[in-house]
């Protein structure tokens, strides 16, 4: 079934740091869809043809979905919990939540609801950390195979320093784990994610038989947590007294591959940074929770200069915001606060093209190439009146753009597509 989407069509296809030309955008483009491909992108004159069905987004942009590259999926029900910082926030609210997902039911609920707001907020992948349960990765799966939705995801891995309820043990997270990954990963458009939580959550037998399912599954992503806040850094270290710094207790299990996504990487020292740029290892910039649970300010331009590769993320639910324009908006203003300038090119580069370099997935999202996957978000940068008087002193494509990053959110995703597919009625 070939589909022909017709409005202003921007994408990316190198990093505005790195080079001038590094976006097409089309004033009255289109973009030529068959079984839920990409076939072609060019102007809509010289795409359209009778007996092709068209859906008209004008005057709105449509960019590649946006991805999101750490997310935690039992935290849709702690969003927005008061007064803590990152410890003392696991125990108080987030634990006891992810317990619940050993609940008949509770995970595949909730799954159907966390799609759900992904896609109503034009984010089309996401590598989402799932509970301990392998019912709650499964229920994810399931889910996002339903909708034909590339979703890279693991139960974490956690055997000490929590409750009871969401530990698991170093043989039964091996065995779930594995158990996952092969009746998962690259089934559909699903990916694994082998899934130390963090340091803290694993004793040193349980990193070792991660490090050994990375081993036996090179091909599978691996996410946790590095270096997002003091106190922090400080218990981890007591725990692993003879580590050198934090990444090195990664590093030592055999983690460390441009396939780890090291979400938060605030505090980090020089050996460490210079590791992640050795090894390929990423990190994951999440705004709105580095400033919602006081962790600390994220330096993109000196990682970057370093050699690092950095994604972007939300990270609800200590992030409060599904959107990624509201991450970026967030961002934006870290940024500000290190005196770097996060620019609405380079921004909306990140959320798309530059989290798909990161999971070294570009080749089938985050562009609008032929062969890619036709993931697509529908952007409305007048979405509000507040919105609507700012556009009207607007004049160029980045204005437009930085003003979406700024004001816009979840009321600016006019239509997200997922393999062909409109997730909103139309
Ligand atoms: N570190 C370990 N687990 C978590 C989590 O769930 N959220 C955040 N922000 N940091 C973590
Ligand atoms: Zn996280």
């Amino acid at each position: 079934m070939q589909q022909l989407i017709r409005g202003r069509v921007l994408d990316f296809h190198a990093d505005p740091h790195e080079t001038e030309d590094n976006h097409r955008y089309l004033e009255d483009g289109a973009i030529l869809i068959k079984d839920g491909l990409i076939v072609a992108v060019d102007d809509y004159a010289k795409l359209a043809a009778p007996g092709i069905p068209e859906i008209d987004h004008r005057p709105h942009l449509i960019l590649p979905g946006f991805i999101d590259t750490h997310i935690h999926f039992p935290q849709v029900q702690v969003i927005g919990s008061w007064g803590a910082q990152l410890l003392d926030w696991l125990n108080t609210y987030t634990f006891p939540e992810e317990a619940r997902f050993s609940q008949q039911g509770h995970a595949p609920a909730m799954a159907g609801a966390f799609l759900d707001l992904l896609t109503s907020h034009g984010t089309t992948t996401a590598v989402a950390f799932c509970s301990v349960h392998p019912e709650s990765a499964e229920a994810l799966f399931d889910a996002a195979q339903a909708r034909n939705m590339a979703m890279v995801a693991g139960k974490v891995m956690m055997d000490r320093n929590a409750p009871e309820g969401v530990l698991d043990t170093p043989q039964s997270g091996y065995d779930d784990s594995k158990a996952l990954i092969e009746k998962w990963h690259g089934r559909g458009r699903q990916r694994y994610a082998i899934t130390p939580r963090f340091a803290i959550t694993s004793t040193p037998e349980q990193l070792d038989i991660a490090g050994q399912l990375v081993r036996e599954y090179p091909d599978c992503h691996i996410q946790t947590h590095l270096s997002e806040n003091l106190d922090e850094i400080a218990y981890t270290l007591s725990l692993y007294p003879k580590a050198r710094d934090y990444l090195d207790i990664y590093e030592t299990h055999g983690l460390l591959s441009d396939k780890l996504l090291l979400g938060h990487s605030i505090h980090l020292e020089e050996r460490e940074i210079r590791r992640m740029a050795e090894t390929g290892s990423r990190a994951v910039f999440c705004p709105t929770s580095n400033l919602f649970l006081g962790s600390g300010l994220f330096d993109e331009a000196g990682l970057r200069a370093a050699g690092v590769v950095n994604g972007i993320a939300t990270d609800v639910g200590g992030g409060t915001s599904y959107s990624m324009l509201q991450t970026l908006n967030e961002g934006y203003k870290i940024l500000q606060l290190r005196g770097q300038k996060l620019h609405p090119f380079a921004a909306f580069h990140w959320a798309t093209r530059g989290n798909a370099v990161a999971l070294g997935m570009e080749d089938t999202i985050g562009t609008l190439a032929p062969g890619s996957h036709a993931d697509l978000v529908v952007l409305d940068a007048r979405a509000t009146p507040a919105m609507d008087l700012r556009m009207q002193r607007a004049e160029t494509l980045a204005e437009e753009l930085f003003i979406l990053q700024i004001l816009g959110d979840d009321r600016s995703i006019a239509q997200t597509y997922v393999a062909g597919q409109a997730m909103k009625a139309a």
